[in-house]
Formats: C-alpha cells, structure tokens, sequence
C-alpha cells in the first residue's frame, strides 16, 4: 500500500521538483517509460493521439477519464466504487510511473477494463506521451481537493 499522503504544501514543492529534476523513487520514469514503448511501437508517443485514447468512450460509456479525470492533473475518482485516485499527471503526482512494474500492471488491468483487450504498444506511448507533457493547471488543482 502506498505511505500516508503528504501534507499538501510538500506535494506542491515535490510538484515543482519535479518539473526540474529526474523522478526520486523507483526504478524508472515517465520519460524512459515513453522512450520504451515509442521504440516497441516503432513511432514516437503522440500527444494529441494520447488525448483523445485518454478521453474516448466506450459503448458502456467507460474511458481512462472516467476514473482519472480530463486533464487527469488533479485527484481521480473511481467510477465505480468513488475511491479517490493519485493524480496520474506526473507533474502534479511525482511518484507516477517510477515504478515499471506497477506500471505494466495497471495499464493491463485498466486496458482491459475499457479496451476488453491490453492497449497496444503505440496506444501506450501515446497516452504517456499526454501525460508527460502535462503541467499542473493552477494551485487549486496541483494540491488537489479535500484530503
Ligand atoms: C475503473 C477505474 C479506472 C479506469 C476506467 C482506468 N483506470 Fe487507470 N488506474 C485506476 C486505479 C485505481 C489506479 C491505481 C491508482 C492508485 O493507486 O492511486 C490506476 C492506475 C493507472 C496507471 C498507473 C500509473 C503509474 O503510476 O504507474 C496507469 C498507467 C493507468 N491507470 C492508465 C489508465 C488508462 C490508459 C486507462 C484507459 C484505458 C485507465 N487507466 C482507466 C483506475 C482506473
């Protein structure tokens, strides 16, 4: 389970940390991440692809941001059971994806979840390519709602 949530202010410092240095914890980042699945896909990730994967509707009506909002830089929540989810903006959430394994996981669960199949390697680098490139959009939304 991940450690108790830091107050705030110490999101928004490690927020902006993040914006200058290299992930602190785990065993990847975003940026390798992408670098990873653009070569597997033999194309870069496409940030505007990324977008519209991330925001896309299933017949049910499911999609990436019905969990995780759009833009997904503030707190998710879970369309079926209202738990609150981490930011999944590495900007905002700077554990996001330092951590391959956990990763992998979780794109093969949610994939199948809205896909009813695993998301395919561009699909993959397009979706992280989005989300790299994401700023937070204001204090409101960097620190996030109510903890
Ligand atoms: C039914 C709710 C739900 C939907 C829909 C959903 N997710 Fe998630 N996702 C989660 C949860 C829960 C986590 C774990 C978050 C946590 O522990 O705070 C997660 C985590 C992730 C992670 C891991 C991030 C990391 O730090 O490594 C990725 C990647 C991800 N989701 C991508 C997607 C994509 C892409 C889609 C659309 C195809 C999607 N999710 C749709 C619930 C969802």
């Amino acid at each position: 389970m991940p450690p108790a949530l830091p107050p705030p202010t110490l999101v928004l410092a490690a927020a902006l940390a993040a914006a200058t240095l290299p992930a602190r914890a785990g065993d990847t980042d975003i940026t390798r991440q992408l670098a990873h699945w653009s070569a597997e896909a033999g194309r870069p990730g496409d940030v505007a692809r990324g977008e519209a994967f991330f925001g896309r509707r299933n017949d049910a009506g499911a999609s990436c941001a019905g969990c995780h909002g759009m833009p997904p830089t503030g707190p998710g929540r879970h369309a079926a059971t209202g738990k609150r989810l981490d930011p999944l903006a590495p900007a905002v959430h700077p554990t996001a994806f330092t951590e391959r394994a956990r990763t992998d996981k979780w794109f093969r669960r949610n994939c199948r979840d809205v896909l009813d199949r695993e998301c395919s390697p561009a699909e993959k680098a397009d979706v992280l390519a989005y989300l790299a490139g994401l700023r937070p959009t204001g204090a409101g939304s960097a620190t996030g709602g109510p903890r």
